[in-house]
């Protein structure tokens, strides 16, 4: 029906900020749906190169008023220039409607919103590109006076302290707020909320964490190859000795608290031969039963002498624990 303008911008940059522009009639026909009186008071939050401004302008008096926003420096640019002369005031913010709207909304209040903002349908191609052009991290200060931040991470601290970040119950008991107590990373992560059963994953990218997820680390003085302990807990006692020490609550989830994840019972030698490409690859398709065959078999049965009739009990213990949690709803705990 409409012919959808063309930007200039390159294809991944665009379509990651959802640079799809409405066409003129469109933007026309909403913004005379929408707005009711001369004198509203109008937002658009990411305006892109202006076919709602445009659109609003003509429908509003001086005593009107549009707020427009856009990410893009060059296309609020564009807006604008277009939009030169007119009647009601344009108040233009060149930024993220995220960082705006928590300093200005509800107050001052719009009496209209138009807009067409970036609907994105991200693939995870997309996605990882993302994360490359903009990684996040994490900033350790330690040991660093804060008189000797450079400027930008003043400003960026002092952002954080204008949003309250400072007064949140994990920031306020620090010493200094944004100094980070822990950053080591660990040789493995464990789950702290279960679904399932709990897994043990082998640290191979020097990620660390914050404590929704538990940091496991080796002694120094056992030379112990991590991504062996890891497999050497897919086994069905290990599994049904989680639901036994962990606490579960409403909505079914098992929780482990590090002291409880500490007392999990592991049968581990280096001498089991347990197949850890094997393992990861059923546990990444979900085939948790199919991981429990192998481990159980080469764990419990090979490497601890259990019989296949312990080894069932222990199997269908776990499955009943964890079916009996899935099916426990709202704030009973056990
Ligand atoms: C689908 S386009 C629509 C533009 C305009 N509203 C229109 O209808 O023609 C989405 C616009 O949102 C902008 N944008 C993306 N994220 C934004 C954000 N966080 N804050 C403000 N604008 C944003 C993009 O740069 C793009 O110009």
């Amino acid at each position: 029906m409409f012919e959808i303008g063309a930007s200039k911008c390159p294809p991944t940059a665009k379509k990651l900020r959802g640079g799809y522009y409405t066409p003129q009639p469109l933007a026309d026909y909403l913004c005379n749906w929408a707005i009711r009186r001369p004198d509203d008071l109008v937002l658009e939050p990411s305006c892109g190169d202006g076919s709602f401004i445009r659109a609003a302008a003509p429908r509003l008096s001086t005593s009107g008023s549009i707020t427009a926003i856009e990410l893009v420096a060059d296309e609020i640019a564009k807006a604008q220039r277009s939009l030169a002369d007119i009647d009601p005031s344009i108040e233009w913010k060149c930024g993220s409607f995220f960082d705006f709207a928590p300093q200005h909304l509800p107050s001052p209040s719009f009496d209209v919103i138009v807009g067409n903002p970036p609907f994105i349908r991200f693939t995870p191609n997309d996605l990882a590109n993302y994360r490359k052009a903009h990684p996040s991290k994490l900033i350790s200060l330690s040991g660093v006076n804060r008189p000797d931040f450079p400027q930008s991470l003043e400003r960026y601290i002092q952002s954080g302290e204008a949003n309250g970040v400072h007064r949140g119950y994990k920031c306020r008991v620090r010493n200094r707020w944004f100094d980070v107590p822990s950053v080591y990373a660990p040789d493995a992560f464990m789950y702290r909320q279960i679904h399932h059963a709990p897994l043990l994953i082998a640290n191979h990218t020097g990620a660390t964490s914050t404590d929704t997820v538990h940091r496991v680390r080796l002694l120094p003085t056992r030379n112990i190859e991590v991504e062996k302990l890891c497999g050497s807990l897919v086994n069905s006692v290990s599994f049904a000795s989680s639901e036994v020490l962990g606490r579960s609550y409403g909505g079914g989830v098992l929780e482990l608290e590090p002291r409880e994840a500490e007392k999990l019972p592991i049968p581990f030698s280096e001498d089991y031969g347990v197949d850890v490409d094997y393992l990861d690859k059923k546990l990444r398709a979900g085939d948790l039963e199919a991981a429990l065959d192998h481990g159980d078999d080469v764990l419990l049965r090979e490497g601890c002498g259990l019989s296949k009739t312990d080894i069932d009990r222990a199997r269908s213990a776990w499955r009943r624990l964890r079916d009996r949690r899935h099916s426990r709803k709202h704030g009973q705990r056990s």
